[in-house]
């Protein structure tokens, strides 16, 4: 079986998701890892027996025959990084936040464009098993037009912060963070934004930014969502790190609870199922869902690459969702309804 060639880089906290799922994946091989601090990509190399470990990407370009890159490094750095890639025509995947500023986010968009090169963000949520099932089930069942949808991403375990010290100074926090990936499913479930209203909260003095936010969105559609977050709800069992969501249709509605519990209601009748994720080895609780949503994940860009296809949450759609964030900021800041332009 011919294999594709990767890279991974940034040898972090998250990147042994990354390195891990990789090797569910029969047709892709990483063959080489970088990072600024070659004692972590050596590290790296080592644990998860990769060829090749470097701390200059340039240099790992210009040796390797790559046929792709996987970018797990912080948002602050994505615009060099692209830079580079963009230049040498790679095929890159990027860990979320995209960027830190919508300007940089065009811009990195633009560079792949010219460029003709395929540029997706590594935007997990919408690839968790338990979403993916709903969204089946919202069109298998004929549920019809969405209008109303509830997504919410609330606990108070440290586990979702600790392995990230960075997380601590940033004065945007939470929405940045975590309401990326909720907006970015707003739009999966109820098509794109027209505009929204945001409250924050800080209820985590060890946080410069926001710990819980809740968003009102107005749906182009005419659907609406409440999308909210906190740090600080505390409930047995915890729900780290557990989306819970509520949709309501024309024809019916379906809500995911906590522990993957589906309740789909139609015609007078409740449906059950169960959306667990696949268990591999090397994923564990709370992460589980994340873990394994990440070679899901890895599987769309892989398959989008093969097929020459744009993939769903490309550099272009996430700027839909990176909108929303800043969007987002701007109407806590002002106190208004903030109108969104893309
Ligand atoms: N999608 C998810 O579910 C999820 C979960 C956790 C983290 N993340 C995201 O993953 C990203 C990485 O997070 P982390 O906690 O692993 O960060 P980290 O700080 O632990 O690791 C980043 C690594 O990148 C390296 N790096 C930075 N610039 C580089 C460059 N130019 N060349 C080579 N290496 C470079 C750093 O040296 C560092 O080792 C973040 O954007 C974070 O938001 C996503």
């Amino acid at each position: 079986m011919i294999k594709l060639k990767g890279a991974l880089i940034g040898c972090g906290f998250f990147a042994s998701n990354h390195i891990l799922a990789w090797k569910e994946i029969n047709n892709v091989e990483i063959i080489a890892v970088c990072d600024l601090n070659i004692k972590k990509a050596n590290l790296f190399k080592k644990r998860y027996k990769i060829k090749y470990s470097y701390d200059s990407i340039t240099l790992m370009i210009e040796d390797l025959a790559l046929d792709f890159v996987d970018v797990v490094t912080t948002m602050e750095t994505h615009l060099n990084i692209c830079k580079i890639l963009s230049n040498y025509r790679i095929s890159t995947s990027i860990q979320k936040p995209f960027s830190d500023n919508l300007v940089d986010a065009k811009k990195i968009v633009n560079l792949y464009k010219k460029n003709k090169t395929i540029l997706m963000v590594h935007e997990n949520f919408r690839w968790q098993t338990p979403i993916m099932k709903i969204k089946k089930l919202i069109s298998s069942h004929k549920l019809g037009k969405p209008i109303y949808s509830k997504i919410s991403f609330r606990h108070s375990n440290p586990v979702g912060y600790i392995n990230q010290p960075y997380l601590y100074k940033l004065k945007k926090y939470l929405i940045l963070d975590v309401g990326i990936h909720l907006y970015d499913l707003s739009r999966f479930f109820m098509g794109n934004a027209k505009n929204l209203f945001t409250v924050n909260q800080n209820t985590n003095k060890k946080f410069k930014g926001e710990t819980n936010f809740t968003t009102l969105i107005n749906h182009k559609d005419g659907g609406v969502s409440i999308v909210d977050a906190s740090i600080s709800s505390i409930k047995k069992p915890d729900r780290f790190a557990q989306t819970l969501i509520s949709i309501e249709c024309q024809n019916g509605s379906i809500d995911l609870d906590y522990n993957y519990k589906i309740t789909l209601h139609k015609k007078n009748k409740k449906t059950f199922y169960s959306a667990k994720p696949i268990n591999y080895k090397w994923i564990s609780k709370p992460w589980d869902q994340i873990q394994e949503s990440v070679v899901n994940t890895h599987k769309h860009f892989i398959k989008s690459l093969i097929n020459n296809r744009i993939p769903d949450t490309s550099g272009k759609d996430n700027l839909r969702s990176l909108e929303m964030v800043f969007a987002s900021y701007s109407s806590f800041y002002s106190n208004k309804n903030i109108k969104l332009k893309l």
